[in-house]
C-alpha cells in the first residue's frame, strides 16, 4: 500500500513540474520564432535604413503594436497579416526577446 502512495506522490509531481514548465516559454523557441522577423526588421531587430528596428524597443510597445495590428486597430500593409500568425504568448516572448537586443 505504501509502494502504491509513494508512486501516485511521484506521479503527481512530475505532473506539476511538467505543467509549470509548460508556462515559461523556452528561449530557444523566442529566438527562432524571432528570426521569422529578420528577413525585413534585420538579424536581431537591427534593420537596414529605412525599416523599423525591434531591437531595444521596449517589450510593452511591440506588443501593444502587434495587439493593434491583429485586431486591426493600427493600418498595415503587412504586418496585420503577420501578427495573426502568433498567439498572444507567442507575441510576448517575441517582444521580450527584441526588448533584451542591443540597438
Ligand atoms: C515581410 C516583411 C515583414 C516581416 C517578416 C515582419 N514585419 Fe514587422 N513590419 C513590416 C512592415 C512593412 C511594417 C510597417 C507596417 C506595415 O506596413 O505593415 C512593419 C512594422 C512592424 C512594427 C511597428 C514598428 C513601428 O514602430 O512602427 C512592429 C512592432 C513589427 N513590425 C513587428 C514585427 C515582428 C515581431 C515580426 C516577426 C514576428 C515582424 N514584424 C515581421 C514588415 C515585416
Amino acid at each position: 500500500m505504501k509502494k502504491i502512495h509513494t508512486a501516485w506522490t511521484l506521479a503527481l509531481l512530475l505532473v506539476a513540474a511538467s505543467a509549470s514548465q509548460a508556462q515559461a516559454v523556452d528561449p530557444l523557441h523566442a529566438r527562432s520564432w524571432a528570426a521569422g522577423c529578420a528577413n525585413c526588421h534585420g538579424t536581431n531587430g537591427r534593420a537596414e535604413p529605412g525599416m523599423e528596428s525591434l531591437a531595444g524597443v521596449s517589450q510593452e510597445d511591440i506588443v501593444k503594436k502587434m495587439q493593434d495590428y491583429k485586431t486591426g486597430r493600427r493600418p498595415a500593409t503587412l504586418m496585420h497579416q503577420i501578427s495573426k500568425g502568433y498567439s498572444d504568448d507567442q507575441i510576448q516572448a517575441i517582444a521580450a526577446y527584441f526588448a533584451a537586443q542591443k540597438k
